[in-house]
């Protein structure tokens, strides 16, 4: 038992001496001195050896217990000691070198909502901006979608509370803009808006841009004109556009927009699934109703409104299969727009 003991220190001596780094020490810890360690398991052989050497031989237990527990202290302080200094060597940092620093590009979304924004100045549109958090009022009564009216269902919207909402659409800043504001009227709003919904085309957030033209006079072929003229400007010369009957709440008639295929030309490709056109955009006669909403005469006055999707214009623009690629931010994708 006394031999014992004292090769099993020497084991242990050995055995921290080889230890490269603290994981394989604290491996070696458990094999000596765990609950089923080595030298643990001697203090069990004590019951066995005579009453007179029981003293001296748990002493001597007590003593090479102690032993071990220091050279593990002293290894261990060590290899930290070694460990930390390989790990600042390799994390060093030059501070003395030039800095390095990338220049960031404007984002895909960013550049299509300058241009588009760019041709309607042209135009004479005043360019307003509103509230993202809206009232149901503003969102949706002021704009003739009535509390339990089907037409809700056609945006799945996000209620934050008390009457409270992610606004579904910009159409909201129609009503903010007739309400306080007397026409003429010509507004352009860009913004992001809220909707219930998540596939390769539709994200929960996403950006639109409305248009309202208020004043005498104002028909269903000046709506055309206005579109006709940013089509071209945004899709080239040859672009053309037609209206296919829609509806929507706010706007009697309504319509829905397509503007020929940029890609083929009309003929008919991938992006056009065929059909030679592309939806672009919902847009309509205010309807009389919003305008007596919003405290205008509907006798006296007249207008159009449209409103588009400008993640799907540079969708269609840049050939992005996945709307998602849009909000996720890997530069690698975004530096390809400069
Ligand atoms: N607000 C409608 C939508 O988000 C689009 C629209 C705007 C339609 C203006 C007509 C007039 O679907």
């Amino acid at each position: 038992m006394f031999d014992k003991i004292k090769s099993l220190v020497a084991k242990a001596k050995d055995s921290i001496a080889e230890a490269s780094d603290s994981n394989v020490l604290a491996d070696v810890k458990v094999r000596f001195l765990g609950r089923n360690g080595e030298y643990t398991g001697i203090l069990r052989g004590l019951k066995d050896a005579s009453p007179e050497d029981r003293p001296t031989l748990g002493k001597l237990i007590n003593e090479g217990r102690a032993q071990i527990e220091e050279m593990f202290k002293e290894k261990e302080a060590q290899l930290k000691a070694r460990e930390q200094k390989l790990k600042l060597a390799a994390e060093r940092i030059d501070v003395t070198l030039p800095a390095k620093s990338e220049l960031g590009s404007i984002h895909p979304l960013t550049l299509v909502k300058n241009q588009i924004v760019d041709i309607f100045i042209g135009l004479g549109f005043e360019v307003k901006e509103g509230p993202e958090i809206e009232t149901d009022l503003f969102n949706f009564q002021l704009l003739n979608i009535p509390e339990d009216h089907p037409a809700r269902d056609m945006q799945d919207t996000f209620y934050v509370g008390n009457n409270l909402l992610l606004r579904t659409h910009t159409s909201p800043m129609q009503a903010h803009t007739m309400k306080s504001e007397r026409p003429p009227i010509r507004i352009l709003v860009p913004g992001k808006v809220y909707r219930s919904d998540d596939d390769a085309t539709h994200s929960p957030i996403f950006n639109q841009i409305e248009g309202l033209v208020i004043d005498k006079g104002v028909s269903l072929s000046h709506l055309k004109g206005t579109l006709e003229i940013f089509a071209k400007s945004l899709f080239g010369e040859e672009t053309k556009v037609r209206f296919r009957p829609s509806y929507f709440p706010f706007t009697e008639p309504s319509v829905e927009v397509d503007v020929s295929c940029a890609m083929c030309g009309g003929k008919g490709c991938s992006l056009c699934k065929g059909t030679g056109w592309i939806e672009i955009l919902g847009a309509g006669v205010v309807n009389p109703q919003v305008l007596v909403n919003c405290g205008i005469d509907p006798e006296v006055y007249s207008g159009f409104a449209f409103g588009f999707g400008v993640d799907r214009i540079a969708m269609i623009k840049y050939g992005i299969p996945n709307i998602r690629a849009l909000y996720e931010n890997d530069v690698r994708f975004l530096k390809q727009y400069k």
